[in-house]
């Protein structure tokens, strides 16, 4: 069998040769400048080895891949009292979605759809300054992935708030309904910002570690938690996008619309593939079609 940088060597001359590479986020200038022709994918092993092709000292905006992150550091706060203000299913709509938020009363479906992860924020936020908990993020983040030099980009995160009005609804509705304890200012300023943080597909695999469970991995999370965030990301983790992601690749992830996506192998890798075009449902083109490339060589898959 050919070696995991053969394989990645392999997948990273494809896009090369497609013409159709998705559509870049258009919706700040910031993500619609993006050349959508970079790609790049890492490979951090459980056994301690990098392995990288591609465009994987480029840094992007892992925007809502954050939002994993955000969940771990959410329940380490709250603990398990947070699934009484947001839920655990698939929603099968859009990550902006607002139509069940009214039928459901406030309670959104999941943490990866944009209303659970502002209900995760509040509850992360809760008790500290955005800059605290910005503060707190990057730690967590630099931590896992043993690089320090991760930081925020201050012009992704001012325009995500200048156009955030579908959240700031989102953000009005949780209000209205409870659930919300910060005043949706103080949430969409750091959830704006927690989006904008930017990374290399180096530094997200090798943050991601701390999802993979084995022996010499980063220990910030109980296996339960690792078990149960990695369930959550195969579930939820593509939007109404979570289901074929789930059939194609065999894998949990968690895309961005930046066009990043963090997949864990559980047990074995954590793995960031990056290419700014997207597909319909808001997830990186190349990024999925490369994850099933390398489910499909390397035989790893969640399910044995
Ligand atoms: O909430 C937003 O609009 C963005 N900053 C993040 C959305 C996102 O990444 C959705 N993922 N595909």
């Amino acid at each position: 069998m050919a070696s995991v940088q053969e394989i990645l060597d392999d997948i990273a001359r494809s896009p090369k040769a497609t013409s159709d590479v998705g559509k870049v986020a258009d919706y700040i200038p910031e993500l619609a400048k993006v050349d959508p022709r970079q790609f790049a994918i890492s490979v951090a092993t459980a056994d301690g080895k990098l392995f990288c092709a591609g465009d994987c000292d480029t840094p992007f905006s892992i925007q809502s891949v954050s939002k994993v992150f955000v969940l771990a550091l959410a329940l380490g706060k709250a603990g398990d009292s947070l699934w009484k203000r947001v839920g655990r299913e698939p929603s099968g709509l859009s990550f902006d979605s607002i139509l069940l938020l009214e039928r459901e009363h406030g309670v959104p479906r999941n943490p990866f759809i944009n209303a659970g992860a502002l209900v995760t924020t509040d509850s992360f936020l809760d008790g500290s300054t955005p800059r605290e908990a910005l503060g707190a993020l990057l730690r967590f983040v630099r931590a896992a992935s043993d690089r320090e030099d991760i930081h925020i980009d201050e012009n992704v995160a001012q325009s995500e708030l200048d156009t955030a009005h579908r959240n700031f609804a989102l953000a009005h509705y949780l209000k209205s309904h409870g659930n919300l304890v910060n005043t949706p200012e103080k949430v969409l300023g750091t959830y704006c910002h927690q989006c904008a943080i930017e990374m290399t597909t180096s530094q997200l695999a090798l943050a991601g570690r701390i999802l993979i469970d084995a022996p010499d991995m980063p220990n910030l999370l109980s296996r339960q938690r690792k078990r149960r965030i990695n369930t959550l990301m195969m579930t939820c983790g593509h939007y109404d996008g979570s289901g074929d992601f789930a059939f194609q690749v065999g894998l949990p992830g968690k895309s961005g619309v930046g066009g990043g996506i963090l997949v864990i192998a559980p047990g074995r890798a954590s793995i960031a593939v990056w290419s700014p075009g997207l597909n319909d449902y808001g997830n990186s083109k190349l990024g999925t079609e490369a994850m099933a490339q390398f489910a499909n060589k390397t035989g790893w898959s969640a399910f044995g």
